[in-house]
């Protein structure tokens, strides 16, 4: 008998269940713990099976040095691959350096937290000469990393880079 063999899987809630007929028998079903709820196919809104997780593709750019596996390889101390610096323009890398190529082949990088309040300086693009601190308007050149003018008390600090294996790293 169906109806036995539910009772004797939740027996603390039989009276409760006691003529409750089929819903009781449905709510018996849902205490069996880990065993699956016989006749209880996939309920819906229920929690289906996790999708994979998305996968990095081998970020180039952690500090693992582990190069993503299979690829080229990529320096440990690398920044950004170097064909992914806009020419005459820049990008932020790990929030935490600016790295410039004012002319094609020709890298600069700069500490990218302004000396004023910290902020995260905007890169250059379009061959601008002047790097912007979105805060308080401060500007450096892009040149040597010198205060132009705002209220940064002195210029971005350099970084030394070269370009190696295709990538700008640190010199
Ligand atoms: S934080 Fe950059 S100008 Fe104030």
């Amino acid at each position: 008998m169906p109806d036995e063999k539910v009772f004797n899987l939740c027996s603390a809630r039989r009276t409760l269940l006691l003529g409750a007929g089929a819903l009781g028998i449905a709510v018996l079903t849902g205490c069996g713990g880990d065993e699956p709820a016989p006749g209880a196919g996939g309920a819906p809104g229920g929690s289906a099976a996790p999708s994979a997780p998305a996968t990095t593709g081998g970020n180039p750019f952690d500090d693992t040095g582990s190069g993503g596996g299979g690829g080229p390889q990529v320096p440990s101390d690398a920044l950004v691959a170097a064909d992914e610096v806009p020419v005459g323009g820049g990008l932020v890398v790990k929030d935490t350096v600016l790295v410039l190529q004012p002319t094609k082949g020709t890298f600069k990088a700069y500490d990218a937290v302004c000396p004023h309040q910290g902020a995260v300086v905007d890169p250059p693009y379009d061959g601008n000469p002047i790097i912007m601190c979105p805060r308080h308007n401060s500007k450096f050149k892009v040149a040597d990393g010198s205060r132009v003018e705002g209220p940064a008390p002195r210029g971005l600090k350099g970084i030394k880079v070269a370009v190696r294996s295709g990538y700008v790293v640190r010199a």
